[in-house]
């Protein structure tokens, strides 16, 4: 898996079907020299292609123009002028820094890394871990650099750990990686856009010249952008093409993009945001990075996203529910919103279970002066008006019904009409002289401090000690302003941002071991912080708070570039939709949402028997296949953001069972015949179509394809198909 070649220094970490190759120039420098299909024979020096060895030959790489030069980590200030991996502060003024090459260790597994979510391996998985240990002599500054080598999922994480042995220094800047490419003509930049309900768009643009690439300032991942890029070819598509991956699992402030050279070099990099970072490293002190998640893809982006669904759903996720069938529920926000009390959530209950939905989930509105978004967050103790028996009445009774009890917080919070806020005008996010923003007329509390994180965990644990509450939706609605801590001195304001999350990950930590029962579901404004940060902690996320079936087409699709299915919740809302006045059929409304975490958001009371009739059927088919849409190999086959057919293919492990979902935005007159290609399928069977007595070889259905007229209005199809046995 990982091998080391003394003799030409070249470090190989080699994966099923991929190669990503480093090595050690002259006994000092560490240059990244591939990273692509998987190599037979072993790279030398002439591999690095001409303009770059020359530009070896001709520049002593400490002087000079070395903007050419492929570094593996690279610090500011020795003539490479491109985004560097790591910028330093020196306590002598000096920003300049030189590392060099100093050693390695291969070990077996893959260790945890302190305080930060990651990808892990079990007993049995083929990981292997590379720590390269670099060196700045003159300032006493060691980095290590570390990649686990995931074999057979064909994935390469990587972290780095920064430990200072000399005097005070600040760390302006630290990424979690840095690749440069050279020969890169035509690539494209991809990234997940959007905005607070049309979130993770596909973007595809050129990479042009210079730097570019996205951001979050906003303290976490956000709706504008998602904490993942991916360098393809131009032609790249879902089934061919070279694409290279790179998503962070981290859900603060970040930075990712390419930066050109005139000379078809491109430098990709991913990591925190530099904006208001500034970490004090005492001697001795050290900074670990978060974890950047590296795919290579030889066969376009589908088998990309296939390989991250896998990971993250197996390596990633954990608990409990990581494995088992998770629960159908139905949330009372879309029916009620701040307008319930305990007979009304009964009610709604009450109809749920008879169609077979197991949770009922109480939202936003239930504690204290909390009666709409005004105030009361923070003050976790419930409204006696709306909830005269405590949230320990109203579970009974929900479990009464054979059902499960799940409740809405958002713990990151305060309003300032609150006792909390009252008690602790410091415990918010503030920055001296300034007035805190408020942002849906709440303020953040400071998670970068111990006691603040302390307090939640408290005020949390008692609550789902007392009552039985056995689903926990996690949400967050503003982002961060003035974020500033009345704790850390002025020298560590700096660290406060970064603290935060590192506080919020205490406390779900913390809260998720001592509640290994309790499935938590992470939301923010819908999906804002859908980021592999989260999913360590939460297996799954609100997707988006616009449950409409036809914009869900793209969230969900788009959203499937990076993360599985079975990380979406997805819910059933009434029509006219809500968020855009949209009417679809019941039935459409379940085949979306059922790709996904299903759920229902919307008083069932008001539907029709008919309507009725089809959430009980929905709710069945689920349960027999939800298995395979979330455990399943994922196929985009037709793009919502390129025609008005969605198509997604679900391929069971055992390969027996196929999904084939059929979704259209918009019907089209005599509209023209479309064959949908399948894919995944073993040519050489035979599929029968579930409930018939027909059936399509499996050449046949990649081959020729699956017929289809967009003529109606709302067309859905979910279609099932057997394996026939031999
Ligand atoms: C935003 C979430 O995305 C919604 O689902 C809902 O929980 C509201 N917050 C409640 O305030």
């Amino acid at each position: 898996m990982i091998k080391f070649d003394k003799e030409s220094g070249i470090f190989y970490l080699n994966t099923k079907s991929t190669t990503y190759a480093m090595g050690v120039w002259n006994g000092e420098k560490l240059l990244h020299r591939y990273w692509g299909k998987r190599l037979v024979n072993p790279l030398n020096k002439t591999d690095l292609g001409d303009y770059v060895a020359r530009g070896f030959e001709a520049v002593d790489l400490q002087g000079g123009n070395s903007d050419i030069v492929p570094f593996e980590y690279s610090t500011f200030g020795n003539a490479d002028m491109r985004i560097p991996s790591a910028e330093f502060r020196f306590s002598d003024g000096s920003r300049v820094s030189n590392l060099t090459y100093k050693g390695y260790e291969i070990t077996d597994g893959k260790p945890a890394l302190e305080g930060l979510p990651a990808t892990y391996c079990e007993e049995g998985d083929k990981v292997e871990t590379l720590t390269i240990h670099l060196e700045d002599t003159y300032q006493n500054v060691d980095v290590f650099l570390s990649y686990s080598v995931f074999e057979d999922f064909d994935a390469i994480t990587r972290s780095t750990k920064i430990v200072n042995r000399g005097e005070r220094l600040l760390l302006d800047s630290a990424m979690s990686a840095t690749v440069d490419f050279y020969g890169s003509p035509d690539r494209e930049l991809l990234h997940l856009d959007g905005a607070w309900m049309r979130e993770r768009s596909i973007v595809r643009q050129p990479i042009v010249a210079g730097n570019q690439g996205i951001n979050s300032r906003y303290g976490c991942s956000n709706m504008f952008h998602n904490p993942f890029i991916a360098l393809c070819d131009k032609n790249a598509d879902e089934t061919t093409g070279d694409v290279y991956g790179f998503n962070l699992v981290y859900s603060g402030n970040f930075t990712a993009g390419a930066e050109k050279n005139p000379f078809n070099g491109l430098r990709a990099y991913i990591g925190i945001n530099s904006t208001n970072f500034q970490f004090v490293l005492e001697n001795g002190g050290s900074f670990r990075t978060p974890e950047a998640v590296m795919v290579y893809s030889s066969k376009g982006l589908g088998e990309m996203s296939r390989i991250y669904h896998k990971l993250y759903r197996t390596r990633l996720c954990r608990g409990k529910f990581r494995d088992t069938e998770r629960f159908v529920l139905i949330n009372n926000w879309e029916a009620t919103y701040f307008d319930f009390n305990e007979d009304k959530i009964v009610a709604i209950a009450e109809k749920a279970s008879k169609v077979g939905i197991d949770t009922m989930v109480l939202d936003d509105g239930w504690f204290s002066s909390r009666i709409d978004d005004t105030n009361g967050l923070g003050d976790w103790y419930e409204n006696r008006d709306r909830l005269p028996n405590g949230l320990e009445g109203l579970a009974k009774r929900i479990n009464a019904l054979g059902m499960r009890f799940g409740l809405w917080f958002e713990p990151e919070m305060v309003n300032p009409g609150t006792e909390l806020y009252k008690n602790h005008p410091d415990w918010i996010l503030h920055t001296k002289g300034r007035k805190p923003s408020q942002a849906r007329n709440q303020l953040t509390l400071d998670y970068s401090r111990d006691d603040v994180c302390d307090y939640i965990i408290d005020t949390l644990s008692g609550i789902l000690s007392r009552a039985n509450i056995e689903y926990i939706k996690w949400d967050m609605n503003r982002c961060m302003s003035e974020p500033g801590s009345a704790f850390w001195d002025g020298e560590h304001q700096g660290e406060v941002m970064h603290r935060y999350i590192l506080g919020l990950y205490r406390v779900l930590e913390t809260l998720t071991q001592r509640f290994p029962n309790v499935l938590f579901e992470s939301c923010s404004s819908g999906g804002s912080r859908f980021d592999a940060g989260m999913l360590y902690y939460m297996p799954q996320t609100w997707t988006s708070d616009d449950s409409d079936a036809v914009e869900r087409l793209k969230i969900q699709y788009g959203t499937s570039v990076v993360y599985p299915f079975s990380s979406m919740g997805a819910h059933v809302s009434a029509v006219p939709n809500h968020q855009v006045g949209r009417i679809t059929s019941f039935d459409m409304r379940c085949n979306v949402a059922m790709a996904g975490q299903f759920g229902f958001e919307l008083d069932l009371n008001k539907c029709t028997e008919e309507e009725l009739k089809t959430a009980e059927r929905a709710v069945k088919t689920y349960r027999e296949l939800g298995e395979v849409f979330h455990k399943g190999d994922c196929y985009r086959l037709k793009s919502p953001f390129e025609s008005d057919i969605c198509a997604i293919e679900f391929v069971s492990e055992d390969k027996n069972t196929v999904i084939l979902t059929v979704n259209c935005s918009k019907a089209m007159p005599n509209s023209p015949d479309e064959y949908i290609l399948l894919d995944g399928l073993d040519e050489t069977a035979v599929y029968t179509l579930d409930g018939t007595d027909k059936s399509f070889g499996g050449d046949y259905l990649m081959n020729i394809g699956w017929h289809f007229v967009n003529d109606r209005e709302n067309q859905s199809e979910l279609i099932l198909f057997k394996k026939q046995k031999l």
